[in-house]
């Protein structure tokens, strides 16, 4: 399993849920954050060296799929949520050694 990490643009939300949702995967967690990436928040005409770090909303959203699916999903997620300007965010991934549902104890990737 793998988990993707991903900090999105608050818009790119809805996108990424159908990328998901027709991948059937129904489980994730989303968050409000704050965040500047290479750019220290500024487009890039407005960065100056040495200024300030200038946090914008952004989403972070965390969901964990299979490996055999991560390719295609990554490739959608590139296709849809970009938007060619900077900002457009980043995903982390990492793998998953297991999960457990806590109401019955199950474990394994059949109950993701
Ligand atoms: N290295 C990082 N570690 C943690 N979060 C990051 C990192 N880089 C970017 N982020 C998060 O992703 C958001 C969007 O980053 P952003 O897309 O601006 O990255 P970038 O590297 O500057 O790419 P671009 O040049 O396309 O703007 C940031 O607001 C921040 O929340
Ligand atoms: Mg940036």
């Amino acid at each position: 399993m793998k988990k993707i990490e991903l900090i999105i643009r608050p818009e790119k939300l809805e996108p990424l849920k159908k990328i998901l949702s027709k991948n059937e995967y129904s489980g994730l967690t989303v968050m409000s954050a704050m965040g500047c990436g290479h750019q220290k928040g500024y487009s890039e005409e407005f960065k100056k060296l040495g200024m300030e770090i200038n946090l914008l909303p952004k989403l972070y959203v965390m969901t964990v799929i299979l490996d055999e699916d991560l390719d295609d999903i990554l490739t959608e997620i590139c296709e849809k949520l970009s938007t060619g300007q900077v900002g457009d965010g980043k995903i982390f991934i990492t793998n998953v050694d297991d999960v457990m549902r806590i109401r019955t104890g199950e474990h394994g990737e059949s109950i993701l």
